[in-house]
């Protein structure tokens, strides 16, 4: 026989007690506590929507209101005594209620199962988790601009291959990265959407048959409208894969950013300098600063990728409808959501902290050729076709690398053996300023068009 002492909410049928360590396993309070507010919310509406049905009385909801204010207080002051033999949040809340309350607390969950109460707080926990994580990007966004807006005029090369190809300007290379995070904001917004739906009503999979409004549960709870079938409702998780995949394109736009910072502060390169405050000493060589940051960045996208795909496997082989698989849900998804929210809050800062060097750039950009396609360029204007033209200054190229100097340090007589069609108006194109200036159209590097740019980005912040 089993004691009282030993009863889950569930045990009614069962003839001895769980494992101990199956307990342990199959319990998941250590980290959905962290629902614990979300799921007194979703319990608190559907309560008022249980008395407005007359489904229970307008004392057993006082009585629950009054009961839930103070588990809320006993959450926030962490005071709240998490028990694992109660395995989850929603049956810790719900047994504290019935301490605090007595049969009000047995009657919240009628209508309802955990299987649509965890799916409804998982969404409310990742609606939340999505405002947040926009105000973080636009954040970063805005750092981005603050520092591009100074630096439409420092030049420096645009790689291609890793090898110089262009002259671009460093605002105009921040402003690739203003782009992609825009997409990600747009992503989080448009999977929000997605999110902002409400499963409770679905119970354990089929729905009720309590005369319960479920419409009126997801306005209490400023959800865009229900799940529209209980299996489906109760089951799939595929909006935490789809933020999950957000999540992992906003880490991988950052991992690269960060492989360019630690590429830029090696002194090969030396084009930035990145604050002490986020970097590291080394503990045997003096002279080290480490860019620890930037590298956790890209080491932690490793991670958020790997969150991704355990949500992935984890919903492919499912049956319909609810199966424990689904507890596993929450450990991936709170890690993403903490590693973006931490990432992005230090990115936002480091790169307010960056020190431009602008005279490295520029001579990096002079060294590889940078005006080389400026010359191809000018051909082509001046009537040679453009295949001609790229091997006219190819020979001209491979000139000047054999007197190791610039094309735009060889004498007029000296292109002239390339092509007869250069006249001295060749310098002005030959300058990387000439070079930048002359891509002058939307998305181009001309310094108008970068500033017009960041005038756009500025605006575009605002609007969303
Ligand atoms: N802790 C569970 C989860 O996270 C709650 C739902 C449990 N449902 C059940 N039928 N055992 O998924």
């Amino acid at each position: 026989m089993m004691t009282m002492q030993d009863k889950q909410a569930w045990s009614g049928r069962f003839n001895e007690p769980v494992d101990e360590l199956v307990k342990r396993y199959t319990a998941s309070v250590d980290f959905d506590k962290r629902l614990a507010l979300f799921d007194i919310q979703g319990s608190l509406a559907h309560a008022q929507m249980l008395a407005a049905c007359e489904i229970i009385s307008s004392q057993d909801l006082k009585d629950i209101q009054r009961g839930m204010a103070q588990i809320e207080n006993e959450v926030i002051g962490g005071n709240f005594e998490w028990q694992l033999d109660l395995e989850d949040v929603h049956l810790n809340i719900e047994k504290r209620l019935t301490t605090l309350v007595g049969d009000a607390g047995k009657r919240l969950h009628t209508g309802r199962s955990r299987n649509d109460q965890v799916a409804t707080d998982v969404r409310l926990y990742l609606r939340h988790s999505i405002d947040e994580l926009i105000a973080l990007v636009h954040a970063m966004q805005s750092a981005l601009l603050d520092l591009a807006q100074h630096h439409t005029h420092t030049i420096m090369p645009g790689f291609t291959h890793l090898q110089v190809a262009q002259p671009i300007s460093f605002a105009h290379h921040l402003m690739a990265y203003f782009e992609m995070l825009k997409r990600d904001a747009e992503r989080l917004v448009d999977c929000r959407k997605r999110v902002n739906r409400l499963p409770l009503g679905a119970a354990a999979l089929a729905g009720t048959s309590y005369p319960i409004k479920r419409e009126y549960v997801a306005e209490l709870l400023n959800f865009d409208g229900v799940c529209e079938n209980s299996l489906d409702a109760v089951s799939d998780r595929d909006f935490a894969i789809e933020f999950s995949s957000t999540g992992a394109l906003i880490m991988t736009h950052l991992s690269r950013l960060s492989e360019e910072l630690i590429l830029w502060m090696n002194p090969r390169f030396g084009f930035i300098d990145i604050a002490d405050r986020f970097c590291t000493g080394s503990s045997i060589m003096p002279q080290k600063k480490n860019p620890d940051v930037p590298e956790l960045v890209r080491g932690k996208t490793g991670r958020v990728n790997g969150n991704l795909i355990a949500l992935l496997t984890l919903m492919k082989g499912q049956p319909l409808a609810y199966n424990k698989d689904n507890q596993e849900d929450k450990e991936p998804l709170f890690d993403t959501v903490d590693t973006l929210t931490q990432t992005l809050r230090i990115y936002a800062d480091m790169i307010g902290g960056i020190t431009v060097k602008p005279e490295a750039m520029r001579l990096a950009a002079l060294q590889g050729y940078a005006t080389a396609t400026d010359l191809a360029d000018y051909l082509v204007k001046k009537g040679l076709p453009f295949r001609d033209a790229h091997e006219a200054v190819a020979l001209a190229v491979r000139f000047a690398v054999e007197r190791n100097c610039d094309l735009s340090d060889l004498k007029l007589e000296e292109l002239q053996q390339f092509s007869l069609l250069i006249t001295d108006d060749i310098y002005t194109v030959l300058t990387l300023e000439g070079s930048l200036s002359a891509r002058n159209h939307t998305g181009g590097t001309s310094p108008a068009q970068v500033e017009a740019a960041i005038a756009r980005a500025r605006s575009s912040i605002l609007k969303i």
